[in-house]
This record gives C-alpha cells, structure tokens and sequence, in this order.
C-alpha cells in the first residue's frame, strides 16, 4: 500500500500563567484548520500543541497563591485542554514541559551539546534589577534603569551555561538564501537578516537564580533556561532520542511552525542554530502571524485587564461562529482587532444573512415544492453554467489559499460563490416558477442546483467550521461518500433521491443594539475600559494613596498579627531579591521569608522585633518554605521599611 504522505504542524507552546484567552485561541484555531484541511487531501496529518510550564514567572505565581508550581501550572493548564476541546481542536498531541519524556530529552538535548562543546559554562553579566530578578543588558535600560519597573539597576554576574550561538550567523544567512520559503511571511524575513548582521550573542541556557525548570542533570544547582526547554518540545513531543522515536521518524522535520510575530526571531534563529548543532534536520518553514488586537489597538495582555474570554462568546455565538470571525477577519500575517461589534456584524451578515438563509431558503423550497425530493427532470440554461463554473473551481482556489496559509482569502471565496448563489435565487426566480406546471423542470433543475452547492460549500468549509457543516449535509440529505474531499469540485454527485429536511436555523439574527449592550457588561471594550482608568485615576488624585474596598471587622480578625524577634538572617541561595529570616514568635522558631534584600543587610535585621502575619497559609519561595509575612512600608517608589516594634515582647498579640 503507498504510504500517504505527512503533515506535521506545530502550535507555540503556551506559558500557563495566566488563563488562555482569545489571542492564544486565534493561533491554536488556525492551525486547527489547516490540520483539517490536510487530513481531508488526503495528507497523513501531526498535529502539536502544549503548554511550557516552567520559569520565574510562574515559581512567583505560584508562590503568591501558596500552591506548588506543579499545582499551579496543572490548574491552568487543564483549563488550556478544556478551551482546546471547547473550540473543536483536534490536536493529535498535547506536549506539556513537565511531562517527563520532554524533562529526559531536554536533559539529553543540553548533555549531547555541552558534550560537543556547542554549550559551555561561563558568566552571565549585565545590569541586574533586584525587584524584578532581570539581567538587563546596557542597550535595554532606559534613562540607565530597569525597563521594565525603572528602578536602579546593578552590574552583576552569574554563573551560567551558553550555547554558542554566536558561530551560527552566517549558516542562517545561507539557510535563508537557499530556502525563502524558510520564513513566512516574506515581510519578517528582513528583520531576521538585520538583527543576524548586527552580530549574534552566544545565548544564555541556564540559570541558578531559581529552580522551577529542568534540572541540568550533570550539574544540578542550573536549571536549564526558556528556549532551550521551549523550543526542543517540537522534537521531544514526538519521542526524539527516547525508547520509540517513530513519530520523530515519521513526522519531522515538521512542514511548518505556527507562531505569533514577536517569538519568529527565537523560531528561525535560535531554533535553526540548535538543531544544526545536533546534526538535525531543520523545519521546512517558520510562519509568523500577527496579534489580535484590542479595540483600542493594543495587544491583549492579562495586565492591561483588555483579554476578551473565548468561553464568553462560544456559549452566547456558538464554537463555529468564534472560529470563523477569528479566521475571516484577520488575513493570518497582519494584525487585526478585536471588537463586539465587528463580530456580531460578521455573525450577521456573513452567517445568519449569507450562509444561513442559502440553506434555509433552499431546503424551504425543496420541502414546499417537491415534499423534500427534488424529482430527475432537468432543464438547464446559462445561468446555470456560470454557477456551475463557479462551484466546480472553488477547490483549487481554496486549496491554493490554504497552502499559503490564506485562511481569510480561502474564506472570502467561499463566500462569493455563496454571494453568487444567493443572486441566482433571485435571477431564475422560483416562487415564478412554481406558479407554473410547465416549469416543473426548470424549478427541479434550480433547486437541485442550490443543494449541489451547498453540498461542495459544506465539503470545503468543514475544516473552518466542523460543528456547522454535518447540520448542512444533515438537511440537504447528503451521504458520506458523496461529502469527500474528491467530489467537492465535482458537479451531480448529489443523488436525485436525496432527502431534503429544513431543519433548525443554523445562525439565529441577532439584534445589534442590544446585544451590544449586553455584551458590553460581559466583556471588555475599549470605552469601558477608559472610563474605569479616568475614574480610578481621579480617584487616586483625590485620596492621595490608593483605596482598597472595605471589609468588615470580622474580615480583619481572621488576620493574626503578633510581635516576632528576628534571630537570624541569611540571603535566599537561588534568589537575589530574598531574605530568609529565623523569628521567634514567642511560642516557637519559624522560616519567614521576605523579599527586602534590596533594603537591608542580614545584620540590620537580626535582634529587632518586627510585626509577624502569624496565620499565613506557607508558600515555598525559590526553594524555601516561607511560614508567614513581616510587615512593612512601602515609603516612596524606591523605598520599603520593615515596621520595627522593638519594645514590644516577641509573641503578643496585635489587634
Ligand atoms: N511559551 C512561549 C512560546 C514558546 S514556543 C516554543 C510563548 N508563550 S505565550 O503564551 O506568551 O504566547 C504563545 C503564543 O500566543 C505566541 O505565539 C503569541 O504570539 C500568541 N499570542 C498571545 N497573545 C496574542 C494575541 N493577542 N494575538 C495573537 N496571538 C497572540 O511565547
């Protein structure tokens, strides 16, 4: 038997820490097309997508919450698997960093690099932000402080491992020139070259400032660090150097890389070098889509409260309406907004106005015409033949889109023949036709006609819209094997004793003004958000500090503060932001540990007696049990003082 030829696409994997939201949807719902897509050709298809767990970032997150990282990643990660399920993605693999076929092949991938001298130990220097544990380099700072919370900065050093990426420039100039298909779009490529001419850096691949990563298994006091982790998962998910590597044999190198424009540099750089340096073979391409934007042009982000939740929409528009506005409104490579309006107007328009009346008209006539079966007679004219054109070569435009990822473009087709099908109806006119006994032929012909398109149409929408399309083949009373792949650009191949059922509206209409209005309290918009930001402004003007909402007595008793005595200090090993203290609470020694290392030295604090938040639920901070809170103020922006009671005996109690 020939072997069907392979397809294998990739998804980025997403960071866990924060929930998914609809930018992450519009990247997983585009590759979830072109999977479909190839499936359907024919093509023996790899679908990839995951989550990458580890980092900082998510060791605070947890911390904050008094959960493990483990516990805290598998909480959002399973809400990434049920938004997944929720969009009809149908992943063929799910890769999570954790899982411990990725953690045994990082460790090999960075073991069999360090061996080959491609990685090396050396010195991570740079400006160190202590409050936000960053290395900065002297390009970055802004005005000489950090960039990211303008603090003072310091020059730093810490022991790490490089991967000598630095040798690799002009190999991926050459890649780039041999393969210009390598990055897609075309418009990225430029980037790349410049930032390579501009001089690469050796990249740092391992850290010791924290310890939620893989463990670099022959010296474990690094974890190895972000990309390297990353980026390996294409391989690792499919059982690379591992006890069955079949689906590395079958799959890889994957066909493309689907990834946001702001990770394609790590992607076509990074990524090309590392595999070069195992002797790897390198993905086919690179395909850099832009962001959806907020409805105010900025790029949603948890911080700037403007994410619009997936869930919201699928539940009030339907999974099927959610996928079809993300791949029609935005042409994949470009940036495109996010608004309500713009989807309720697509909703209508496109769906319940053009796709949804084709079918409801047509299966309304077949039923009040012929009882559903549409009798063999035929009587055809010109205006059939151009709609017959039109039909027969909608594969081989749609096809021609997919392949170059044109998802909005392969829609846009779709839709004129649907445009087109619509003014047929009101050319041949067959509420006319139906006044008319001698017209029987013709009126069959036309009807039949309307369901031979739809048919084709529901053929090549069921990769955009899969939950839409069996309801379609549904009522015009189509049999699998006339919905393959190969009759869509095939004329007849619907039987004329079909049965034709109007069944229920595929796209209800919706009421612009007030659905606006109700989705207006349910999800952010830029308006909202504005006057949210002006009245919280003034009102900080006003009081001068920041408000916090107020709580009852009984809230403020749950809290137990108590005077403790510090009787030792030591810096946190893997943190340079932390401090851990021994404090006496008048009953027994605890573990507090307090991020104010930028403030004081251990010998400012031993022996002064501080405010201690005794009943604090313990959180694990870089490796350390932390089993309560001291308190202190936050003085000026660049100023934090612990409150010092020392007076006051060690245990009593503060209400
Ligand atoms: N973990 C890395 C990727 C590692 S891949 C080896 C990462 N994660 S992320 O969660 O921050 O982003 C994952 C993807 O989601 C990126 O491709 C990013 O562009 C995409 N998006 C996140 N918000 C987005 C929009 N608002 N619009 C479109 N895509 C966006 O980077």
């Amino acid at each position: 038997m020939e072997q069907k030829k392979t397809f294998y696409i990739t998804t980025p994997i997403y960071y866990p820490s924060g929930n998914a939201h609809i930018g992450h949807s519009y990247c997983t719902v585009g590759s979830d097309a072109i999977a479909r897509y190839k499936r359907m050709q024919g093509y023996d298809v790899m679908f990839l997508t995951g989550t990458d767990e580890h980092g900082q970032k998510i060791e605070l997150n947890a911390a904050k919450e008094g959960v493990t990282p483990k516990e805290y990643v598998d909480k959002i990660v399973h809400g990434f698997q049920e938004l997944w399920k929720l969009l009809n993605i149908s992943n063929d693999k799910f890769i999570r960093t954790t899982d411990e076929i990725h953690v045994k092949g990082v460790q090999k991938i960075f073991r069999a690099l360090y061996d080959k001298g491609e990685i090396y130990k050396g010195a991570y220097k740079g400006w160190y932000c202590t409050p936000c544990e960053s290395f900065w380099t002297e390009t970055q700072l802004k005005d000489g402080k950090c960039p990211d919370c303008g603090r003072e900065v310091k020059w730093d050093e810490e022991e790490a491992y490089f991967f000598r990426l630095s040798n690799y420039g002009d190999k991926l100039l050459k890649l780039y020139e041999e393969h210009p298909e390598f990055i897609q779009p075309e418009s990225r490529k430029n980037e790349m070259i410049n930032f390579i001419k501009n001089g690469l850096d050796d990249l740092c691949v391992s850290r010791t400032s924290f310890s939620w990563g893989i463990p670099v298994d022959f010296d474990p006091k690094h974890v190895v660090y972000v990309w390297l982790d990353a980026l390996t998962n294409y391989i690792t998910a499919m059982g690379y150097d591992s006890d069955d590597d079949s689906d590395y044999q079958k799959y890889w190198p994957a066909d493309v890389h689907f990834v946001g424009k702001e990770i394609v540099r790590f992607h076509t750089i990074i990524w090309p070098a590392m595999l070069m340096a195992l002797n790897l073979p390198l993905p086919k391409q690179v395909y850099g889509h832009g962001w959806l934007l907020f409805g105010d042009g900025t790029k949603m982000s948890k911080s700037k409260c403007n994410v619009v939740d997936p869930v919201i929409l699928c539940d009030r528009y339907g999974v099927d309406a959610i996928r079809y506005f993300l791949l029609r409104e935005i042409p994949f490579g470009a940036d495109g907004t996010f608004t309500n309006e713009a989807l309720i107007n697509r909703i209508n328009s496109d769906l319940a106005n053009d796709l949804g009346n084709l079918l409801s008209r047509t299966t309304a006539m077949a039923q009040k015409y012929f009882g559903g079966t549409i009798p063999a007679e035929r009587e055809e004219n010109d205006l059939d033949k151009e709609l017959i054109q039109m039909a027969t070569q909608l594969r081989a435009k749609c096809d021609a889109h997919v392949s170059g990822y044109q998802f909005s473009n392969a829609l846009a087709e779709i839709w004129k023949l649907i445009a087109r099908t619509n003014k047929y109806i009101d050319e041949t006119m067959p509420w006319v036709l139906g006044k008319d006994e001698t017209k029987r032929a013709r009126l069959a012909t036309v009807i039949y006609n309307l369901c031979e398109v739809l048919r084709m149409i529901s053929i090549l929408l069921t990769p955009f819209m899969p939950s839409t399309t069996p309801k379609i083949q549904e009522q015009i009373g189509a049999k699998e094997h006339e919905l393959t792949y190969d009759t869509a650009d095939k004329w007849g191949i619907l039987p004329a004793d079909a049965v034709i059922t109007k069944g229920e509206t595929l796209f209800p209409r919706i009421d612009v003004d007030a659905e606006i209005e109700e989705l207006n309290k349910l999800i952010p918009n830029p308006a909202a958000l504005k006057q949210k930001e002006e009245a919280a402004k003034k009102e900080e003007k006003t009081e001068g500090i920041a408000k916090f909402s107020e709580i009852t007595f009984d809230d403020f008793s749950k809290i137990e503060l108590r005077v403790g005595k510090i009787l030792d200090c030591e810096p946190v090993k893997k943190s340079k932001k932390l401090l851990k203290l021994t404090v006496d609470d008048g009953e027994k020694e605890r573990t507090v540990v307090s991020g104010i290392s930028q403030w004081y030295q251990p010998d400012d604090l031993i022996g002064h007696h501080i405010i201690l938040v005794a009943n604090l639920k313990p959180a694990k901070l870089c490796g350390v049990e932390s089993q309560g809170m001291i308190l202190a103020a936050d003085c000026d922006e660049n100023t934090v003082k612990v409150i010092f009671v020392d007076d006051m005996p060690a245990g009593s109690g503060i209400h």
